[in-house]
Order: structure tokens, then C-alpha cells, then sequence
């Protein structure tokens, strides 16, 4: 088997696997990074999102052939003590319902605050829209963001 070589939340990474292997299921079985979340599975939903590159990428749809020499960043690695300002804004709002999928909107939403760190509302809701919350938390998902931003 192949061995791809990368950065994983700051730390040179080697994993021999299978290149078609999806990144999502080799950070959650074989390097025991379960906070990225399997949704769909087929890029629909984006429970499942991580940073390639700075890039918010959906991991269930990304093949390991893909991502040799890159930087992956998880929710694991966004920040050493959970303080990057999203997360800071998604606990003082109290984002979560069921949580399943904020470890993807949380990753959506700090890639696009790189690009735009001063979005409009409608800039939000443009960003966020292909990330599903099943509880459908949109509404303090979106007050999140703009509060990370401020
Ligand atoms: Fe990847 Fe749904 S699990 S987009």
C-alpha cells in the first residue's frame, strides 16, 4: 500500500492506507480524530468539513491520493485550547443543540472568516449554506459568525 505523507493539525504525518481511502474515515480510524462527523457521506451535508490548505473541504468527498504534502487542519487542531474566536462565539451563544454538526459548520465558518473577516449577513448565510444543522440552529449559527467577527 502507498504511504501518504502530510501535516495534521501542525504535526508531520505519515499514514499508509489505501489512496482511495476518503480522509474522513482515515482521520476517524486510524489516527483517532473523531470530531470531523460522517453526515451523508457524498458531500451533501458537511458535517465532515476540515481545512486543506486553509481550504474548508468536505473529507468524506477527499481521497487521500489527494491530500499528500498538504496541511489538514480538524476541529482537533483549529486551536490548542478551544479558544480561536468561533469557538469562543458558538460557546457564548450557546450554538449547539445535538451537536453533530458543529464541528463542520465551526470549520466552514473559520475558513470563511479568513477570506471575509468583516462578512455582511447575507455574506453569512451564503457561506454557511451548504453546512445542515438537523435542529435546525441557523439562526444562532449565523449571530455566531457575525460575533466571531466583530
Ligand atoms: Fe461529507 Fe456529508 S459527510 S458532506
Amino acid at each position: 500500500m502507498p504511504v501518504f505523507n502530510f501535516t495534521l493539525n501542525k504535526k508531520k504525518t505519515s499514514l499508509e492506507a489505501e489512496g482511495d481511502t476518503p480522509l474522513l474515515w482515515a482521520l476517524r480510524d486510524e489516527l483517532d480524530l473523531v470530531g470531523t462527523k460522517f453526515g451523508c457521506g457524498v458531500g451533501q451535508c458537511g458535517a465532515c468539513t476540515v481545512h486543506i490548505n486553509g481550504t474548508a473541504t468536505r473529507s468524506c468527498l477527499t481521497p487521500l491520493s489527494a491530500i499528500d504534502g498538504m496541511e489538514i487542519t480538524t476541529i482537533e487542531g483549529l486551536s490548542e485550547d478551544g479558544t480561536h474566536p468561533v469557538q469562543e462565539a458558538w460557546a457564548e451563544l450557546d450554538v449547539p443543540q445535538c451537536g453533530y454538526c458543529q464541528a463542520g459548520q465551526i470549520m466552514t465558518a473559520s475558513a470563511f472568516l479568513k477570506e471575509n473577516p468583516n462578512p455582511s449577513g447575507e455574506e453569512i448565510r451564503e457561506a454557511m449554506h451548504g453546512n445542515i444543522c438537523r435542529c435546525a440552529s441557523y439562526n444562532r449559527i449565523e449571530k455566531a459568525v457575525a460575533l466571531a467577527a466583530t
